[in-house]
């Protein structure tokens, strides 16, 4: 890795891991923390940067993304994906397996890892895909930062629905205190209602009846099934996407120590009233709710029933969502505006800046088990994001880095939009301007 210099960030605001603001500076040496003070000691090597009154994040760690690479890199590579990371100020992602071929066997995840370390601008870790016939790949794969089970909403070998097969996934001794306890993250929805409510709807080309089709009903029933699984082993859950108040009301209810959930910023600011606007683009799974769902969402989120934040960045083109429903395929990028995305609602006084960075680094670094990722402490890797929490842009199409060109949030005027973005020790975003020779590196995960 190419650690060129020593940085020195001064006049910054800087979030400090209690929750408080710093005024002050941070000294980074060898891609590390090294320290964190109003005033730090000299380094005359230190290349110096000026923070101008900016604030200083842990960079984002996004745990759901989908980039494509191998197999659909029309719709976005890891190098596209990457780069928009770095502009999104996201300086790690989790990475999805529904890529060409599934990331279902070792072999798939070294090529991965290798596309990734020759590419990636900013940091890297990916899923194993469970099947119904790969436990022994489950278990053993290296390094994954966890299992994906698609209860719902795919097709293929992906596609795990029997709660027998579940079952065996799920499996592990509860009365071995070494039994693996390997995550696993779900995407829960249930497939079979899914069919059925298919049937009711057939013919109809409205894209709003998406949001009926795979309903709440749907989404409850494989988070019930998934969370009862779990709990029979007392297995590491997380529900990915979590999108209605009914599985949020579940959890509330009833959220073992070892379950989490994540929702994103879509089900939070997005509602089934944007297919009016956004047509085919609004079409994602699980779908979008009411705006009832999302204020429940958002209360889940501040009261810790929801854990994090997570994007699920699945582009396709405009040419592919210009199909008419439901030829038109399920997803929506979101790395590029989810941060600035949450620190408006953060300026307008829904939560606080401190709350949407344990969202989106710190929380996500302790349940992936990340070490040293997720905050600014000496010793913590650096990884960091300056924002701009004076200014407000709109998003514009033509400034977006994804390869797929668009956003359902284009026009939307947002503050805290990352003006320096580091990697490592690396910047790798600059005003704008992405350094392509950056290097992200695997990430480890130990839980
Ligand atoms: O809308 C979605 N699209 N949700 C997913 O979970 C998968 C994704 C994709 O890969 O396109």
């Amino acid at each position: 890795m190419n650690f060129a210099s020593s940085l020195h960030i001064q006049n910054a605001q800087i979030l400090l891991p209690n929750g408080e603001f710093l005024k002050g500076e941070v000294l980074v040496q060898s891609g590390k923390i090294v320290e964190v003070a109003p005033q730090v000691s000299p380094n005359d090597s230190a290349v110096v940067i000026d923070a101008d009154g900016s604030t200083l994040l842990p960079g984002v760690i996004d745990p759901q993304v989908h980039f494509r690479e191998p197999g659909l890199e029309h719709k976005e590579d890891l190098f596209t994906a990457s780069c928009a990371c770095a502009r999104g100020g996201v300086t790690s992602f989790l990475e999805m397996p529904n890529t060409r071929p599934l990331t279902i066997t070792q072999e798939a995840l070294d090529d991965k890892l290798q596309r990734a370390a020759s590419k990636c601008v900013v940091n890297y870790g990916f899923f194993i895909g469970a099947t119904a016939e790969n436990l022994p790949d489950l278990r053993t794969a290296n390094p994954a930062c966890g299992i994906k089970i698609f209860m719902g909403s795919n097709h293929g070998a992906l596609l795990v629905e029997q709660e027998d097969v579940l079952d065996k996934i799920f499996y592990r001794d509860v009365n071995d205190p070494h039994a693996e306890n390997r995550l696993i993250a779900v995407h829960a929805e249930d497939q079979e209602r899914i069919r059925q409510r298919r049937k009711l709807f057939a013919g109809n080309s409205n894209p709003a009846v998406h949001s009926e089709i795979q309903d709440n009903q749907a989404a409850l029933q494989a988070t019930q099934l998934a969370l009862k699984l779990s709990k029979r082993y007392q297995r590491n859950l997380h529900i990915l996407h979590m999108s209605t108040a009914e599985e949020a009301d579940l959890l509330r209810q009833d959220k073992p120590a070892w379950v989490t959930a994540e929702v994103t910023p879509q089900h939070l600011l997005l509602s089934t009233q944007a297919y009016e606007t956004l047509g085919t683009l609004a079409q994602m799974n699980p779908p979008l709710r009411s705006p009832h769902d999302a204020e429940v969402l958002w209360q889940a989120l501040l009261d810790g029933v929801i854990d994090f934040i997570a994007t699920d960045h699945a582009p396709h083109t405009l040419e592919e969502k210009a199909e008419p429903y439901p030829k038109s395929p399920s997803g929506m990028p979101g790395v590029e505006t989810s941060l600035p995305l949450m620190l408006t609602e953060a300026m307008k006084g829904r939560c606080t800046v401190a709350q949407v960075s344990n969202w989106m680094s710190t929380a996500v670094a302790k349940r992936y088990g990340i070490p040293n990722k997720g905050a600014i402490a000496p010793g913590y890797d650096a990884d960091l994001v300056l924002v701009d929490l004076k200014t407000y842009r709109p998003v514009l199409r033509e400034e977006l880095l994804t390869k797929c060109g668009w956003s359902p949030f284009e026009g939307w005027n947002l503050t805290g939009n990352p003006v320096v973005t580091i990697v490592g020790g690396q910047v790798v975003y600059d005003h704008g301007k992405v350094d392509t020779s950056v290097r992200g590196q695997a990430l480890q995960f130990v839980i």
